[in-house]
């Protein structure tokens, strides 16, 4: 009687295997034909009923048809697992003769181009590059650089303000006085940045643009010092051939203070259209350190003496790529970066 049971279980097992198709269906049959519950051991544990001779003879009928039973299903799960690889990877197959994407390549912006150039210049001039934050305190936009609050120079400078003591910086000349207050002479830097003035935008103003400021402090600076460092820079930016010159101007931080120019690289300095038949083009301001705004910083203007000066990044680049609106280093048009 069991051992028909037996026979007729090895039999249907085997029927379903052979039906089985996917590794689900052999775990569902695996589950319930050797299963803790399974038909198999469910038989194996009548055996106790019979009568004791013939458990050796039941029993080892019992294990031959559930080794028969893991055999197949050891067959049938790496056949299947053959199977479904093979269906993956016709799936998955990657045709790579297939054009690819074109890739577009990222160029620098045309200020970065030239402030990293400007940058050298005066890194190989032992200089060392500062940055300050755009939101400051009026403190150190105007107030330590002889700017007080009734001083008309503030007039030209309009300014974004948050509240009476915070506003945007107007100037980075702000970056100077943090460094000043916390850094001994001799001091060397180089402080570019953003800055913001309330202004109409047109083909030459912007609120945002881009200042360049440099600061030089030590016993024995003088007028001479800044006019070589000017002169060092202009010639790595426009060529041996430019010129620099400085003439008298006002700043309230400067004492004295001067205009930069340099000789037009169109022309060459005889007078063109792009100069305004000048020959020169003015590119910032510099001026000798006015000794109040150092005493304010807490160096002493007796033994220090020092210059700073200030430029427009984004005049320098349009005067050296010759570009005549400064809305275009702002919109972002693909087709206007991609010249650099
Ligand atoms: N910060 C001045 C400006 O924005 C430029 C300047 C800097 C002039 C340093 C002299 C010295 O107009």
């Amino acid at each position: 009687m069991l051992k028909e049971k037996l026979q007729q279980v090895r039999e249907e097992a085997a029927e379903e295997l052979r039906r089985a198709e996917t590794s689900e269906d052999i775990e569902a049959l695996r589950i319930l034909f050797l299963g803790k519950k399974g038909r198999i051991t469910s038989l194996l544990s009548e055996m106790g009923k019979l009568p004791p001779e013939e458990r050796p003879v039941i029993g080892q009928a019992a294990n031959e048809v559930r080794n028969f039973v893991e055999a197949m299903i050891k067959e049938k799960k790496s056949e299947i697992g053959r199977r479904e690889l093979e269906l993956r990877l016709k799936k998955e197959k990657l045709d790579i003769t297939l054009p690819g994407k074109p890739v577009m390549i990222g160029r620098q912006h045309p200020l970065h181009l030239v402030l990293d150039e400007i940058e050298d210049a005066f890194i190989s001039m032992g200089f060392t590059i500062e940055n300050g934050p755009e939101v400051e305190f009026d403190k150190y936009n105007f107030e330590k650089l002889n700017i007080p609050a009734d001083h008309p120079a503030r007039d030209t400078q309009d300014t974004f303000y948050f509240t009476p003591d915070i506003l945007l910086r107007t100037q980075t000349s702000s970056v100077q006085v943090r460094v000043m207050e916390k850094q001994a002479p001799p001091i060397r830097i180089l402080s570019p940045g953003r800055v913001f003035r309330i202004d109409e935008i047109d083909a030459t103003h912007s609120p945002v643009f881009h200042q360049i400021e440099g600061l030089v402090i030590d016993e024995g600076i003088t007028m001479s010092h800044l006019k070589g460092a000017l002169e060092t820079m202009a010639k790595k930016l426009f060529g041996e051939n430019v010129k620099t010159r400085i003439r008298p101007d006002y700043f309230p931080f400067t004492e004295p203070s001067a205009e930069i120019c340099v000789s037009c690289f169109r022309c060459g300095g005889e007078g063109c259209r792009f100069c305004k038949g000048e020959g020169w083009i003015e590119i910032g301001g510099a001026g000798m350190v006015n000794p109040k705004v150092l005493e304010g910083c807490g160096i002493d203007s007796v033994k220090y003496s020092g210059f700073a000066f200030g430029m427009g990044l984004e005049r320098l680049v349009m005067l050296r790529y010759k570009i005549d609106d400064i809305r275009m280093f702002f919109e972002n048009d693909i087709r206007f970066l991609n010249n650099f």
